[in-house]
């Protein structure tokens, strides 16, 4: 029997989504107004969430649930390391620190790593879904907007071992639906998807100083004036 997990997700996380989407950094960047500096500390944090977040999974693969969402493919620290490489050179390592909140986030996917390692599916899922949507409309957009050349800066976008992502979602969307959970487990799932989310659009209000810095106040409060309807309130997904 199904679980419905997939379409309890994309409901049960479309304000959240919609919320993400009307940050004020996510609005400049969707208008193309994003500077290079800003670009390197938002993929920095998410350097420390994914090396993080794989390692957990990697740990649980054998798990009875985290076992059927295990697409190693779907792995985006090598590409990350690359971007790092990129705008920080060799030594980038030394050059990088993870943002407050994406300390708080990556504690809190230690956390359930420990207590709940099938709520890392609703950590999976915000990420990678993600990153297979509307992450693929912000490569699209970025790599003109900071001058770059194909996915140099841009490797965390490309999703290299997978060549239909929309084959591919509908798979990973099989996944969840294919697991064995009850109701009360899928609104935790759920739930934690929701936090997820929070920490990933608090990590993008962290940056919001930065980006005033470099484009200006009224540049910035030009864009984020009125909310933009969410991506993912269409009632069928892509
Ligand atoms: C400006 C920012 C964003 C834009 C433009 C955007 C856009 C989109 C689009 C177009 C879709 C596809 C909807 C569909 O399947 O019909 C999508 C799906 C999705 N996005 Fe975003 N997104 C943004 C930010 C985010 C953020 C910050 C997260 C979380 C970290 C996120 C997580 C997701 C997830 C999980 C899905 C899959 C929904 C499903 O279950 O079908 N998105 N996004």
């Amino acid at each position: 029997m199904s679980s419905n997990l997939a379409i309890k997700l994309r409901t049960g996380t479309q304000k959240s989504h919609t919320a993400a989407e009307n940050v004020g950094f996510m609005k400049c960047f969707l208008k193309g107004v994003v500077d290079r500096d800003c670009f390197a500390k938002f993929l920095g944090n998410l350097y420390y969430v994914y090396s993080k977040l794989e390692a957990e999974i990697e740990r649980h693969r054998h798990h009875p649930l985290v076992s059927a969402i295990y697409f190693p493919e779907l792995n985006r620290k090598p590409f990350l390391e690359k971007d790092m490489e990129f705008y920080y050179g060799n030594e980038w390592c030394t050059k990088i620190k993870a943002s407050a909140v994406t300390q708080h986030y990556i504690a809190r996917i230690g956390e359930v790593s420990v207590t709940a390692p099938e709520l890392l599916i609703g950590h999976a899922y915000t990420r990678y879904m993600g990153d297979l949507s509307g992450g693929q409309m912000l490569q699209k957009i970025a790599q003109p907007a900071l001058k770059l050349e194909g996915y140099q800066g841009t490797s965390f976008y490309n999703f290299e071992h997978i060549t239909d992502k929309k084959a591919f979602k509908q798979k990973y969307r099989q996944a969840l639906d294919s697991l064995p959970i009850d109701d009360a487990t899928v609104e935790r799932i759920v739930a934690e998807a929701n936090t997820a989310f929070r920490f990933n659009m608090q990590m993008a209000q962290e940056l919001e100083g930065n980006l005033i810095s470099a484009v200006g106040k009224v540049l910035f409060n030009t864009i984020i004036t009125g909310d933009n309807p969410g991506s993912t309130e269409a009632t069928t997904a892509s």
